[in-house]
């Protein structure tokens, strides 16, 4: 296997912008740097505990897209996307709207500094009207977001990242509505939606009955099955596939490979380990491979 055109990238949720993580990610083994979740306005996020990492290397969160917002990083993409581009990465912009407008918004904003990854698989936003639908399950809302960015942005090619599939026939029909479109590769997966964190006794995140998203190891298994799905519903001809769920070491990389990913990215791992657990992993995978 030739390893060198496998891409290795931090996963989104945990840089939002210039600053230490980003300088450390710039000195890492990671082929890419992903910047955000980034909305239109700047978000806070949820508000007290919002993240559970337990002892197995599973963790909950619901931190709900706090970053900067678009202007404040639009501003400074062209150096970050510069600084990147010296060490021999490039930057990934993961773009959270919440309509088929913002998306459009977002993408013309960034796209001149480096990759798009359209998030539609946030389950961690409430508004007044309860929890926000996640556009990774509406299939009709999904096909809106690619085609309009398609439309406005014609020739360019950008990424989307969905949740997991508990049913096997959403990525098939997934697979169906992305092909021979300007999705370059599907990104599997976010979080599993609605999972709670039981600790001493008490649900731990305070969001509204505790809920938040799943990741880390516990999702391992869940993620490598969605990237064989999609490897199968896809074929060869189809956009490509980046793994993402539960990867903290180099047979994981490995298996992830296997089952069809041309690359992953490290979620949980990166954010309790930091920049170091790219060399890592790619130590052990030429140990596995
Ligand atoms: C603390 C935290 C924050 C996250 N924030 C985002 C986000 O802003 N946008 C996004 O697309 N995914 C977000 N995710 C999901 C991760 O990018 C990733 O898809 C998921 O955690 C699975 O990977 P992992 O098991 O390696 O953590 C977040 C995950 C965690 C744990």
């Amino acid at each position: 296997m030739d390893w060198s055109s496998f891409s290795i990238g931090n996963a989104a949720g945990f840089i939002k912008g210039p600053g230490q993580q980003f300088n450390d990610a710039l000195r890492s083994a990671a082929t890419y740097i992903t910047i955000g979740s980034l909305t239109i306005n700047q978000r806070d996020g949820n508000p007290g505990s919002v993240y559970q990492f337990f002892d197995d290397g599973t963790s909950v969160n619901a931190l709900g897209l706090p970053n900067p917002g678009i202007d404040a990083i639009r501003h400074e993409a062209e150096n970050m996307a510069e600084q990147a581009q010296g060490a021999g990465k490039h930057i990934r912009w993961s773009l959270a709207g919440f309509s088929v407008d913002e998306y459009v918004q977002l993408s013309e904003a960034l796209f001149e500094h480096g990759r798009l990854e359209l998030n539609l698989g946030c389950p961690n936003v409430w508004g007044d009207s309860g929890q926000k639908p996640i556009a990774a399950f509406d299939l009709d809302l999904m096909k809106a977001i690619i085609t309009e960015v398609s439309r406005r942005m014609p020739g360019l090619f950008f990424d989307i990242k969905v949740s997991p599939y508990s049913d096997p026939s959403m990525i098939q029909r997934i697979a169906d509505l992305v092909r021979d479109t300007q999705v370059l590769n599907i990104v599997t997966c976010n979080t599993f939606p609605n999972a709670i964190a039981y600790k001493d006794c008490k649900r731990a995140l305070q969001t509204p009955n505790g809920y938040g998203g799943m990741a880390g190891n516990g999702l391992f298994p869940i993620a490598l099955g969605q990237v064989a799905q999609f490897a199968e519903a896809l074929g060869d001809e189809g956009p490509g596939i980046i793994g993402v769920g539960g990867i903290n070491s180099g047979e994981r990389v490995r298996a992830m490979n296997d089952a069809g990913a041309t690359g992953i990215q490290i979620g949980t791992a990166f954010g309790e380990h930091g920049a170091g657990i790219f060399s890592d992993v790619l130590q052990e995978l030429a140990a596995v491979t």
